[in-house]
């Protein structure tokens, strides 16, 4: 089974996650190819799709939107794991807060939804400019000031975890 994992980073860690799920999906026989989404020209060939994005401003970022726009016939109906990395996912009530509002469902709807978790992202101040620093402060909607989720939180056993599930549920498809 050919699976395209791919993903929209502003910082790189969303990027590493998706090169970790994508050796770790290869370990079970999958045929696994990683890319960024706004480099993918064509999904002919895939069976299956592991999509994974960093959140800026609540939202997922605009190659996402993008990519999941320009494929959307193609995506309709394929089986789809799907995750965000952030850091209010950190707060106490942070897994359902952003699965509910940093993600839209309408879209993810038209496809056949195999997996959705968020994981918690990195975020390290000095490589955050000043137009970002303003966006995250102005938009972060957490309890938490954003400044002081300066690390990296990625959780390395718990994306391991999620891409078994995934794998699972692919060989079910
Ligand atoms: C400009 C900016 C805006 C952000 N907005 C949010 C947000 O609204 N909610 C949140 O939980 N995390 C927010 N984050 C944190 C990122 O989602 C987190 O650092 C993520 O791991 C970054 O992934 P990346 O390294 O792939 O870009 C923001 C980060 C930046 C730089």
């Amino acid at each position: 089974m050919n699976v395209l994992v791919g993903y929209a980073s502003a910082h790189g860690s969303t990027a590493e996650i998706a090169e970790f799920i994508g050796k770790e999906l290869a370990k079970r026989d999958f045929n696994v190819t990683v890319s960024n989404v706004a480099d993918v020209q064509s999904l002919d060939g895939y069976d299956a799709f592991v999509l994974g994005s960093a959140i800026h401003a609540q939202m997922w970022l605009t190659e996402m939107s993008q990519f999941l726009e320009r494929f959307r016939g193609k995506l309709t109906n394929m089986p789809v794991a799907f995750f965000i990395t952030c850091i209010r996912v950190l707060e106490p009530d942070g897994y359902e807060h952003s699965l509910h509002e940093y993600v839209n469902h309408r879209i993810l709807k038209q496809f056949h939804l195999k997996e959705l978790t968020a994981f918690a992202g990195r975020l390290e101040m000095d490589a955050v400019d000043w137009n970002e620093r303003w966006t995250l402060a102005a938009r972060y909607d957490g309890a938490e000031p954003p400044g002081n989720y300066n690390q990296d939180f990625r959780n390395w056993q718990t994306i391991q975890a999620w891409s078994q599930k995934v794998a699972d549920k692919f060989l079910f498809v």
